[in-house]
């Protein structure tokens, strides 16, 4: 395992994020194929104003300017997600070169900038083709996704090191097999925990790749991580937010870094496992990436296979327009659970907000609720590290207004603000305060770790 490059003594690292489907648009172009998105969001009614990933924000053809804008606001490092079915249209088989070309040409601007690249492999565009073989209900899905990885860890290993298998697998599992609300659009326990198993498997395999063919590999997966709090305090709602609780925030990493399904998920997994399988699944990974945004209330609720559905927050707490809560203390406490649990360095992989944000006519956007969301989580992330979490670095989701899956490109979580009709980029005030904190942090060296 490589640890020089997140040494004790490796100063803290701020960065920004973002995904394939949800800002590069050229859906149609040199030879990408179709991924279960441009399928789910063609689907009348799934998407707010029915929005598609499309034209995005047409990062595809506007990468250069965007690199330009992070290294002049001196973000450090750069979380994207490369899109399987640019690489392989059909998930498997066939290589794209010219999709092969324009992460090249990302990678080599990113770097020219002395960014150091983040890349994850899977940020939920599934090959369509594949899922027409059952996607990650089919067993061969985890093989399909190793050599998927093992074409990108050939082409971009000399140059990128960090590399995180899949982003928020519960996220995209829950709500793509049970709760609905994604892609593919399956509600069905059993489908449910085959995808999990086969996304594990998929992880572990793509893990021993990775290793195999990058020198000085620093690898991970992204998790997302919230507390599951009973929205009233009755038995019924407590044992929804711990089933919740099992599929949200365990059921990846604990076979992963510990090689255990959780209780109530271990006895449930039983038929889909065979006798390697736990040990194909956890393999030694070198920091744990770790989203969060709110914490979770949970509802009993037979409305949907898992007993369980989301309720509100108590009336007191803020919330963004996604209508998530507002609520640092839940960060800190989600970063020392985490944590205490796998003993892993943390990357806090994903964090920020949504708001209605809107330029004035001084051409600026005041954005002054995120700049607060921003201080107060990190704040909270602080008193986290004082108390001896072992935090290693900080990513702003996201480097710019995108697809915000099914809400579509009605909720607004960049730093910088994209007019969609003319595609043009607009710094917020949020991005010049996190520009700030970038450079006071590494003048005073604080936080370092
Ligand atoms: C996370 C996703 C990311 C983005 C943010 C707001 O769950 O990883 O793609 O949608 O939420």
């Amino acid at each position: 395992m490589n640890t020089s490059s997140a040494s004790a003594k490796a100063p803290f690292l701020w960065g920004v994020s973002t995904s394939s489907y949800q800002i590069e648009g050229a859906a149609h172009e040199d030879g990408r194929g179709l991924s279960i998105w441009d399928t789910y969001s063609r689907i009348p009614g799934k998407i707010k104003n029915n929005d598609t990933g499309d034209v995005a924000c047409d990062h595809y053809h506007r990468y250069r300017e965007d690199v330009a804008l992070m290294q002049e606001f001196g973000v450090q490092a750069y979380r994207f997600s490369v899109a399987w079915p640019r690489i392989m249209p059909e998930g498997r088989g066939a290589i794209n070169k010219a999709g092969l070309a324009f992460y090249d040409r990302l990678i080599d601007a990113i770097l020219a900038a002395g960014i150091e690249p983040w890349l994850c492999l899977y940020h939920w565009d599934l090959p369509q083709a594949l899922q027409d073989n059952g996607g990650w209900t089919n067993r061969d899905c985890a093989q399909w996704f190793a050599d998927y990885t093992d074409v990108v860890a050939q082409h971009y290993g000399d140059r990128v090191k960090r590399f995180a298998t899949v982003n928020e697998p519960s996220v995209f599992t829950l709500f793509g097999f049970a709760l609905g609300g994604q892609a593919p659009g399956i509600v069905d326990r059993g489908m449910l925990l085959r995808a999990i198993h086969h996304v594990n498997l998929g992880h572990g395999t793509a893990i021993d790749r990775l290793r195999a063919r990058v020198n000085n590999a620093s690898l991970g997966a992204v998790y997302n991580c919230q507390p599951c709090r009973p929205a009233t305090d009755t038995p019924e709602n407590r044992v929804a937010a711990e089933t919740l609780d099992a599929y949200w925030n365990l059921a990846f990493p604990d076979p992963q870094l510990r090689g255990v399904y959780p209780p109530p998920i271990a006895d449930l997994m039983t038929p889909y496992l065979k006798s390697d399988d736990l040990k194909q699944i956890n393999r030694p990974a070198d920091w744990f990436g770790l989203n969060h945004y709110s914490p979770n209330y949970v509802v009993a609720s037979d409305k949907t296979p898992l007993g369980l559905w989301f309720g509100d927050a108590p009336a007191n707490v803020p919330r963004s327009t996604m209508g998530w809560p507002v609520e640092p203390a839940a960060f800190r406490e989600i970063l020392t659970r985490m944590h205490k649990r796998y003993g892993l360095p943390i990357y806090v992989t994903e964090n920020g907000t949504a708001y209605a944000d809107k330029p004035t006519p001084d051409g600026k956007v005041h954005d002054e609720p995120r700049i607060s969301y921003l201080k107060a989580y990190t704040a909270a992330m602080y008193e986290a590290m004082a108390a001896g979490v072992d935090v290693r670095g900080y990513f702003v989701w996201a480097l710019l207004d995108n697809f915000e899956w099914s809400s579509g490109y009605s909720e607004r979580f960049g730093l910088i603000y994209v007019d969609y009709p003319t595609q043009r980029r607009l710094p917020k005030d949020s991005f010049h305060w996190f520009a700030d904190q970038i450079t006071a942090s590494r003048a005073s060296s604080v936080p370092t770790v």
